[in-house]
């Protein structure tokens, strides 16, 4: 299996670049984030408590997310892999998918990380928020979302590079030449674990 996390800050490009990941390599896409807007639009039980922190920039409880991943991951054991995008969030949750995909019988192949920086993040997601409907692209949100990022959320990347695993790529530039990066960042990783 090839399991993927693409990782980065608000805005990075995570949900762009997984719509062209799932393309290239068959991969089932597990975003956090989407699920939670699912929820939150069906006015599930799920949906309306974690409308407070999505509205607020704030992340959701750990163990809502986690037991969400688990529901997802539960029914598709055997597929080619997964891109998870948003997930994990907390060093918390990255113990629980380490552990979850030890279950499964897998592991985590790779974490790309895109950098972009802050200018450029506020940038796109206040453009984005003219169209997107959603609730947090407007700018006193997305500043709270990032300094959530820089707290909570950026720590993940120290865990997966312990593991040897942290891929970093610049997130600049047009949206297919960030594809491309990342694409050699996971044939360099295919590469050297067959070699
Ligand atoms: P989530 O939905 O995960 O949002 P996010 O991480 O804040 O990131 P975005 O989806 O805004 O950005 P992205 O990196 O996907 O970029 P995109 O490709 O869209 O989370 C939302 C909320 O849900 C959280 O705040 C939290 O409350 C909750 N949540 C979710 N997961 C959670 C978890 N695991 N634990 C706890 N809480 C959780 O691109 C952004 C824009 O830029 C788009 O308009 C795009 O067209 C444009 N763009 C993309 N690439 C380029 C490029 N190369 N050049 C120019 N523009 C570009
Ligand atoms: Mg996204």
């Amino acid at each position: 299996m090839l399991n993927i996390i693409l990782f980065g800050p608000p805005g990075a490009g995570k949900g762009t670049q997984s719509e062209k990941l799932i393309e290239r390599y068959g991969l089932l896409h597990v975003s956090t984030g989407d699920l939670l807007r699912s929820e939150k639009a069906n006015k599930t039980e799920l949906g309306l408590l974690a409308k407070k922190y999505i509205d607020e920039g704030h992340l959701v409880p750990d163990e809502v997310v986690i037991g969400m991943i688990r529901n997802k991951l539960s029914g598709n054991l055997l597929g080619p892999g997964y891109i998870f995008d948003g997930f994990p969030r907390t060093v918390v949750q990255a113990h629980e998918l380490d552990k979850l995909m030890t279950e499964l019988g897998t592991e985590i192949t790779i974490m790309v990380s895109l950098e972009v920086d802050e200018n450029e993040l506020v940038k796109r997601l206040l453009k984005r928020g003219e169209t997107s409907g959603r609730s947090d692209d407007n700018e006193e949100t997305v500043r709270k979302r990032l300094e959530v990022y820089n707290r909570e959320t950026s720590p993940v990347a120290s865990h997966y590079s312990r593991q040897g695993k942290l891929s970093v790529v610049n997130g600049l530039g047009t949206v297919s030449e960030i594809f491309d990066r990342i694409c050699n960042a996971v044939s360099d990783k295919l590469k050297f674990q067959v070699g």
